[in-house]
């Protein structure tokens, strides 16, 4: 890749397309082919995904309707499956792909985006508007969270 993140594109995907680097960075104790939650094939369920010059996957976003867990209201929407090319992290990539779900989330009339973060990747969804709700928690398997959500109006 060359380039500086003005430069980036953001394409809508099919869940297959990013599925493979999904399951890689979020799941890889699981088939490279698997599906890694249920909305994933949802008819509303939004896929994206940032490809490179030879249409190599670098970065893979999802965005659906599902209500806040805590605080449920009309019009939440949720991130799943951020995930970058290890060797890509830190160069904007999954920034540009955030900017663009919430983008096509306010088009749909999303009033708010949620996501169960992990807590490595905590600063990359405060850098992106998110905020912290509440404690720290553990999800079994995976490791510590924080829920975490931005209003989009
Ligand atoms: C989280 C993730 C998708 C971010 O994608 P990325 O392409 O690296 O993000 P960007 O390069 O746009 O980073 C944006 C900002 O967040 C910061 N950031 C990104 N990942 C970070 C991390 N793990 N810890 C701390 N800061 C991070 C970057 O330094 C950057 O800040 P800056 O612009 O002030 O330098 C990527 O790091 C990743 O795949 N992580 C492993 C999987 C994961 O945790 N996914 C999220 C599940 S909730």
């Amino acid at each position: 890749m060359s380039a500086g993140a003005g430069e980036i594109r953001v394409l809508a995907v099919d869940a297959a397309l990013g599925r493979p680097l999904r399951m890689a960075v979020l799941r890889p104790e699981e088939p490279a082919d698997g599906q890694m939650y249920p909305l994933e094939e949802h008819p509303a369920t939004l896929h994206f995904a940032v490809l490179g010059e030879g249409q190599e996957v670098l970065s893979v976003g999802s965005v659906m309707p599902e209500a806040h867990p805590r605080d449920p209201r009309e019009h939440d929407w949720r991130v799943r499956g951020m995930a970058t090319r290890p060797d890509l992290r830190g160069s904007g990539l999954g920034s540009r792909l955030l900017e663009e779900i919430v983008r096509v989330t306010r088009e749909r009339h999303g009033a708010r985006l949620w996501c169960n973060a992990r807590a490595g990747a905590r600063q990359f969804y405060e850098h992106a508007g998110f905020r912290i709700e509440g404690e720290e928690y553990e999800i079994a398997g995976i490791g510590p969270h924080f829920l975490m959500s931005r209003a989009l109006d």
